[in-house]
């Protein structure tokens, strides 16, 4: 296990002073008044970095990203902007494939493409060599475009339509993974029409008393209620159908192994009654997602290895031990991108000390949010106070609900928001604030992939708006 651990330097108490006096006697407005008495801590803003992704750091009390101070991307671009690091990226593909090929040698490791949909994005793992999961025709095409071939590609979804599925099962595609009888006897019927066998994938869900697995209960066929063994026998009785798999995913972002360890020893209990009873072999074992970022999960004192340990080691059989297919999105992108904004606005309220920033929840959206906010300019030594932190928008969205911050954070310095590359441009929308540009760094060098006149065609289009970011039309 990865045991570097995190520890917190400092410790706080918030002390809120409630002053109740007679009422008869106070004025009305002493009821409201809290007082926050927090005592002023002390920190070493700069040593956060100690903990960071390595392309983030703090160099003379500037951040760094990739070794290029911050202020210069602030220069240049404006706030927000969000700069995803290319060797992060690459660095996370390595990681999880190492770790999981430790155990099971031919692991598939497949980008989950719903997780980040620019091309230069997906073109890092196309060159790592990775496969695309994808969940509809949009990402199927998105995928290839990006040069993921049909061969390297899985399809999921729960309501795939004829044409979809002649689509990909025409391009040979590595798994498709079929939810409900329907959608198999769908697939059954397309590959008979193209005469060929479809090698397919059965989605089950371990239990539904599980809440991870209720919370998603239209995805999957349960296991103990007796849906899953239904769905497989159907496909086995399908002519058109090689029973290639299971497919399981934990919807939840688990920062330990436990639940996924607990999911593996369900599929491998499953697996070993399919084949004493029915005589049924899988070859392959979708075991889908659901890991935090790696920074989140490193902080925890765990490691991608801890996990791969713990899913592959009770799916290893001693006769015949099924090919590993991993499925993560947030694992790869999520700590490879950071966002710089502005604080709009400071205050106060109930005794909670707010910054309201310019980079919205429109992009930033609180699934899975882990966001992490911290100063651009760092410090030696700072008093330090929390926040929370939010947008300008009429939501009660957070961005951070308890952020640890130098107390002198004002009005127009810039924060800056780790953990944001998953499921916030891809899900982003010009809603109430634009979307804002996208930088790609390599080796320190800038490429933007969505500039400023994107998101101002975007809503000339959607909108017929004129719109600058900087607002100087
Ligand atoms: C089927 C499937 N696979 C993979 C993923 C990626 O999950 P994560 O971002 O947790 O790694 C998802 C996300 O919901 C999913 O539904």
């Amino acid at each position: 296990m990865f045991t570097s651990g995190f520890t917190f330097t400092f410790t706080f108490t918030f002390t809120f002073k409630f002053t109740f006096t007679d009422r008869a006697t106070s004025p009305k407005r002493d009821r409201y008044l809290m007082t926050s008495t927090e005592p002023v801590q002390q920190k070493n803003i700069s040593s956060d970095a100690d903990l960071f992704p390595d392309w983030i750091t703090y160099q003379n009390d500037m951040l760094h990203l990739e070794g290029v101070a911050c202020d210069r991307f602030v220069r240049e671009f404006g706030t927000p902007v969000t700069i995803f690091s290319g060797n992060r990226l690459a660095s996370n593909a390595d990681a999880i494939r190492n770790a999981f090929r430790t155990y099971n040698p031919d692991a598939v490791i497949a980008y989950a493409y719903k997780v980040c949909y620019l091309r230069e994005i997906a073109n890092i793992f196309v060159k790592q060599n990775l496969y695309a999961e994808v969940m509809s025709r949009l990402e199927y095409d998105l995928a290839a475009n990006a040069g993921f071939p049909p061969e390297q590609t899985i399809i999921n979804g729960i309501g795939k339509t004829e044409q979809e599925i002649r689509r990909v099962l025409g391009g040979n595609t590595f798994l498709i993974n079929a939810d409900s009888i329907s959608d198999l006897k769908q697939v059954n019927q397309v590959a008979s029409d193209l005469g060929i066998c479809a090698r397919v994938g059965i989605r089950v869900s371990p239990s539904a008393d599980d809440p991870t697995f209720r919370i998603a209960g239209k995805l999957g066929s349960d296991i103990d209620a007796g849906d899953a063994i239904r769905i497989i026998r159907a496909a086995r009785d399908m002519p058109h159908i090689d029973l290639a798999g299971l497919h399981v995913h934990s919807y939840s972002r688990e920062t330990t192994p436990e639940l996924h360890r607990q999911v593996s020893e369900k599929m491998r209990d499953f697996i070993s009654e399919l084949s004493d009873s029915e005589d049924i072999l899988f070859r392959l074992v979708d075991i889908g997602g659901g890991f935090s970022s790696r920074y989140t999960m490193e902080r925890q004192g765990y490691s991608i290895e801890d996990f791969a340990r713990n899913i592959a080691v009770p799916l290893t059989f001693p006769d015949h031990s099924p090919r590993l297919v991993v499925e993560p999105g947030t694992f790869l992108v999520c700590d490879a991108a950071i966002t710089l904004t502005r604080v709009l606005a400071e205050k106060t309220n109930a005794g909670k000390k707010w910054l309201i920033i310019d980079a919205g929840t429109n992009v930033l959206s609180p699934f899975p949010g882990n966001y992490e906010v911290h100063p651009m300019i760092g410090s030696a030594s700072s008093s330090v106070c929390h926040f929370g932190v939010s947008d300008g928008l009429c939501t009660p969205l957070m961005i951070q609900e308890e952020a640890v911050l130098p107390d002198t954070i004002k009005q127009g310095d810039v924060l800056a928001v780790l953990n944001c590359g998953a499921y916030t441009i891809s899900s982003g929308a010009n809603w109430g604030y634009p979307l804002w540009p996208v930088i790609l760094l390599n080796d320190g060098q800038t490429e933007v992939i969505f500039g400023a006149e994107h998101v101002a065609k975007l809503i000339k289009i959607m909108y017929g708006q004129n719109h600058t970011l900087r607002g100087d039309h």
